[in-house]
């Protein structure tokens, strides 16, 4: 899978992607990452990629002209699956979105900033528009980040046990059951005795009773669905 984003603050998504799982994946040859600084983009002295905006109001728009300059460039290099807005106005990124995003070869990310970008970027170039949750950050960054995050680790290969994914919270719209490691006994505090038993359909039954009842105390939502 190959991401480019496009971004007015490339050094705010550099590191995350040189540390852990984002970092093994490059690595692995699985993912590509490219960071585009949009300013990059401007043809004026002052590399201005926002403006104010038409009728009057507060905050400034991103113009258009650079990311379509942005945008066109990519384009005609390869095709992309999809080109995808971070915006609080989006649809709200959840395991399902992260599954089919996992899917494509090749994605952009347009990350936003001040108001926003002028409505023609929205109208013209993408194809999908996704939100992190219900509160407003100062730019799409930091969305992408957990978009990436959230993708990446789909892929095959790049988690080592491939089925460690599978077993996620909200993977069959269920959270995870509780998990222990050693010591099977800490101060008194004991691991439930299944789990050191070897029977392993028994431990199979234990832990998809576990994640049954922990959604239906902590997310009834998502029986319901
Ligand atoms: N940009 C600003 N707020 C956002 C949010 N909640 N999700 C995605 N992008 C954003």
């Amino acid at each position: 899978m190959r991401i480019d984003i496009i971004t007015v603050v490339p050094d705010l998504l550099k590191s995350p992607f040189e540390a852990s799982i984002m970092k093994r994946s490059i690595e692995k040859g699985l993912v590509e990452v490219h960071l585009h600084n949009l300013r990059d983009y401007t043809t004026d002295n002052y590399k201005q990629v926002d403006d104010y905006q038409f009728g009057g109001g507060a905050g400034m728009v991103m113009m258009i002209e650079p990311i379509d300059k942005c945008i066109t460039q990519l384009k005609s290099e390869r095709d992309y699956d999809e080109v995808i807005y971070m915006t609080p106005d989006g649809e709200t990124l959840s395991q399902t979105v992260a599954n089919q995003i996992s899917l494509q070869e090749n994605i952009i990310i347009l990350c936003g900033h001040y108001k926003g970008v002028d409505q023609r970027v929205r109208d013209h170039f993408i194809t999908r528009e996704i939100s992190i949750g219900d509160y407003v950050l100062s730019g799409g960054e930091l969305g992408a980040l957990i978009l990436c995050d959230a993708v990446i680790r789909l892929i095959p290969g790049v988690l080592g046990n491939e089925t460690s994914a599978l077993t996620d919270s909200f993977q069959d719209n269920l959270l995870a059951p509780p998990i222990y490691t050693r010591p099977a006994d800490y101060k008194g505090w004991k691991v439930p005795e299944v789990l050191t038993s070897g029977n392993f359909p028994k431990i199979e039954q234990w832990r998809e009773e576990q994640a049954y009842l922990r959604t239906q105390e902590r997310r009834p939502d998502l029986l319901e669905e």
